[in-house]
């Protein structure tokens, strides 16, 4: 395990998650997502200089983008990690959706270990660092352990309220050069759109559209 991805690991931990862990099945399937092999976030992280190349996967549903995101970071040889913050519960429209999405087992979706069989069919386990929890708890628990992220990506609940409210707990544990980058910028979804409308606005940083992430780098405005 890189030095970086066992550091953040015993900080929350104490021990590595992964060193017993089997996954329920032997082969590695497409793993089924939304935008999470979006080209900006391998350059991002390939290219990623600052801090202490630490990601942040805020909304990580079954690991499309913490896998893409964990694999650019092996492919580079870049000691890191990617934090993977989610509650593996769903969000609304995916409870909407019908059909087999996940499984229920006593009422609770099996989102989490779909998470873990997919990052460790994928051969990421030394790269990836689960957080179980609530967007908010989990940049609160980050922030409390003095850990600073490179890049965090934003893909969890697509509400106005909610996705400014990411952004403004994660942009404080975003370190100086680091990018905030965000999904579902899509008319579609206009809570997002306005949220980074409004953030940008904030920070008095300009927003860069990569369809459909935004994207702002963390810099003196
Ligand atoms: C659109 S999916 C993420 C897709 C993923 N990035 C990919 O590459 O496929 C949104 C995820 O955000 C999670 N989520 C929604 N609201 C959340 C919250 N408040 N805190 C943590 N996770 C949340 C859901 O459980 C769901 O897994």
């Amino acid at each position: 395990m890189p030095s970086v991805a066992n550091c953040v690991m015993q900080r929350l931990y104490r021990r590595d998650i992964w060193r017993d862990f089997k996954p329920r099945q032997n082969n590695a399937e497409e793993v089924q997502g939304w935008n999470g092999n979006h080209p900006s976030l391998r350059r991002l992280v390939s290219s990623s200089s600052s801090g202490t190349n630490v990601v942040v996967d805020v909304g990580v549903w079954k690991g499309q983008s913490t896998i893409t995101m964990a694999n650019a970071m092996k492919a580079a040889g870049i000691d890191g990690c990617v934090i993977a913050v989610d509650t593996f519960l769903g969000s609304p429209e995916h409870w909407s959706m019908g059909g087999d999405l996940f499984e229920r087992a006593n009422g609770r979706p099996d989102l989490y270990e779909t998470f873990l069989d997919n990052v460790a069919l994928a051969n990421l386990t030394d790269y990836v660092v689960p957080v179980p929890q609530t967007s908010v708890t989990a940049a609160r628990i980050l922030r409390g352990l003095g850990i600073k992220a490179a890049i965090v990506h934003i893909d969890a609940a697509h509400e106005y309220e909610e996705v400014i409210r990411d952004a403004e707990e994660y942009w404080e544990i975003l370190s100086a050069g680091g990018y905030l980058v965000g999904d579902d910028y899509d008319q579609s979804w206009g809570g997002v759109v306005r949220a980074a409308g409004v953030f940008s606005a904030k920070v008095g940083l300009p927003l860069t559209i990569e369809p459909p992430k935004w994207i702002l780098r963390k810099v003196d405005a």
